[in-house]
């Protein structure tokens, strides 16, 4: 199924997955106001649809995930209308980290400013060889605004979060690996196959118990351990209500697959 009526975005869903492409290749997918908008119009339609339980976040042609916000919208921010840019920007990312199902980067070329904090606002990356990775805001003199200088200490550490949002380097998707910025590296004829495979991977597992876990993680980047923890028992408790959970165990135990219900 291919739905229509975006301008800066491509939206498919096949078999539970959506694939959404940042599409404006000629400016490297740079995310400008309209795209944010479109975003936020396909996340709401991918929240309510039951048909969908996982999503794929890509851009466009073969050079750039995207490049960052649309620097010709930057020109003539006051600090009031800044602070509204900003805003708005991470209502969209928060979007996609509380969509309540498992969103999957394919980054295959430039993730900057924008683009590193859209991958990073994303649950699990993968990244093409040619991905490359940085929050060069400085460059601008402006600070990253879309969830950078708070996702990506929670992901990689403060001290290489500083060292990349501070000197504005980019690095690449071998370093970016390494630092754990990205679960894994492929060839980039295989980015989208593999995210696929991964999507596939987790929707066969059971489907409240994979809500459940994203709400978990969510939840531990925000409160104490001691909180979280209970958060965790009381979540364990809920799973154990599902007929996935009567049925996972059931099936392991007569040596079978599961056959999960997501009830
Ligand atoms: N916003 C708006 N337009 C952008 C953009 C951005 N973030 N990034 C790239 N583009 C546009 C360019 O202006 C150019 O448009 P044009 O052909 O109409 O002039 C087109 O995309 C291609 O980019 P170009 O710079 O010619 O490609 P390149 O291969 O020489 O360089 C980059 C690639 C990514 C190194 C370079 O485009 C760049 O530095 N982009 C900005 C990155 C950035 O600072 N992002 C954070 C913004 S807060």
């Amino acid at each position: 199924m291919v739905t229509a009526g975006f301008s800066t975005l491509l939206f498919t869903v096949r078999e539970r997955i959506a694939f959404v492409t940042l599409n404006r290749p000629e400016k490297l997918n740079a995310i400008n106001a309209l795209c944010k908008e479109e975003l936020t119009r396909v996340l709401a339609a991918i929240r309510s649809d039951p048909q969908v339980d996982a999503v794929i976040v890509t851009g466009a042609g073969e050079k750039a995930f995207a490049a960052g916000t649309d620097i010709a919208e930057l020109s003539g921010l006051t600090p009031a209308s800044g602070k509204e840019f900003s805003l708005k920007g991470q209502t969209v990312f928060d979007l996609i980290q509380h969509l309540g199902k498992p969103v999957i980067a394919a980054v295959n070329g430039y993730a900057l400013g924008g683009g590193c904090e859209l991958a990073i606002a994303c649950h699990l990356r993968l990244a093409s060889e040619n991905a490359s990775f940085g929050q060069p805001e400085v460059k601008l003199g402006i600070i990253p605004g879309y969830g950078g200088t708070q996702r990506l200490p929670r992901l990689i550490g403060a001290a290489r979060a500083s060292e990349m949002i501070l000197t504005g380097r980019s690095i690449d998707a071998r370093e970016a690996l390494s630092i754990g910025l990205v679960n894994a590296v492929v060839p980039l004829p295989r980015l989208l196959p593999d995210a696929e495979a991964l999507a596939r991977s987790i929707l066969s597992n059971g489907q409240v118990a994979v809500r459940m876990a994203l709400k978990a993680v969510n939840i531990s980047m925000e409160i104490p351990l001691s909180e979280g923890l209970k958060v965790e028992a009381s979540m364990f408790g809920e799973c154990c209500a599902t007929s996935d959970f009567g049925e996972g165990v059931k099936a392991f135990l007569e040596k079978r697959k599961p056959g999960f219900t997501g009830r």
